[in-house]
């Protein structure tokens, strides 16, 4: 089996390389831009992979707010060409979505399945479920991985860094740290969702999923795990979304419940405080 993968030096196309058991073909932004248009026929025409993994992305989810255009080309136009690509190759497609897909229904408390209905509140939120709806609609031989909260050990190049690193780094620089206490959803470590969907790819059944680590905390919750467990002690307050003041609106409530991949057999993933644990013995084992 042959892959390309785009987005390759992200932090999930990272983790996500070498666990693809084959011939892999990692494929920067330098090697393939999603926005150079046209070029993404001829990259696989030249490469000619059975399976093409889409890990590129525009996630920067305030600054869409003010350059929708730039989110749009990368997250839908890209990914329609793609889509469109594949289809005609018989190519297999797998693209990732986000849980910023939702949001609308804000009174929602209880895990978001597969098929209920989307409602985005921000540009980036809009911009990934139109590429969600591309793949689906173009390329019926694909995966839609829809995930939440990712953190790996490359970090995200366009956040400049991941929400693990960034509490850590501003422990050390302020005295009391307000976090986010009123957005709820599931961090997701990059190895994890990395092996997880090569358990799916094996599958063979193509559709939409979600797979998040399991479990849900809000950011506030997840910053105080990160201390706990590596035993820092820092002055961390709970403030509302609201208070905060991001550009883009966020998901009150965004569980991702994993009831189409569980319905394959697969295995839950651990637990986000498990996931959580592991990234923090493996960051103590790099430094
Ligand atoms: N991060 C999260 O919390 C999160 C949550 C839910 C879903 N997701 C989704 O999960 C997927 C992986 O996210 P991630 O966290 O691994 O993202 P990431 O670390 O930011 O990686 C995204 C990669 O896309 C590349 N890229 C951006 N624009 C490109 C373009 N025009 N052409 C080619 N490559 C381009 C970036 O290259 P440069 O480094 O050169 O910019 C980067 O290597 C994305 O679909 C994302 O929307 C992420």
């Amino acid at each position: 089996m042959k892959y390309a993968v785009l987005g390759a030096a992200g932090q999930l196309g990272r983790d996500l390389c070498p666990r693809l058991a084959g011939e892999v073909v990692p494929l920067t932004r330098a090697d393939a831009d999603l926005t150079r248009r046209g070029s993404l026929r001829d990259l696989l025409d030249g490469l000619r992979p059975d399976v093409v993994i889409n890990c590129a992305a525009y996630n920067l989810v305030d600054r869409a707010e003010d350059e929708p255009d730039a989110a749009f080309a990368v997250n839908a136009w890209a990914v329609r060409e793609l889509a469109v690509a594949c289809n005609e190759r018989g190519t297999v497609l797998v693209h990732f979505s986000t849980d910023h897909v939702f949001g609308l229904d804000a009174a929602r408390r209880t895990p978001y399945a597969e098929d209920d209905p989307p409602g985005p509140v921000s540009v980036y939120g809009l911009s990934k479920l139109s590429g969600e709806y591309l793949v689906r609609a173009l390329c019926p031989r694909h995966f839609v991985v829809r995930t939440c909260g990712l953190y790996g050990a490359r970090g995200s190049g366009g956040k400049g860094g991941n929400f693990v690193e960034t509490m850590l780094r501003l422990a050390g620089e302020r005295r009391s740290l307000p976090v986010v206490s009123d957005q709820v959803c599931t961090p997701t470590s990059t190895v994890d969702l990395a092996s997880a969907v090569v358990s799916l790819l094996a599958t063979g059944t193509y559709g939409l999923y979600h797979v998040t680590n399991a479990g849900a905390c809000s950011w506030h919750e997840f910053a105080r795990m990160i201390f706990e467990l590596e035993g820092i002690e820092v002055d961390l307050t709970a403030i509302s979304t609201a208070a905060f003041g991001a550009k883009a609106r966020r998901p009150a409530y965004s569980v991702l419940g994993a009831t189409a991949y569980r319905r394959l057999g697969l295995p839950t993933l651990r637990s986000w405080q498990e996931a959580l644990a592991a990234y923090l013995a493996e960051r103590r084992l790099r430094r």
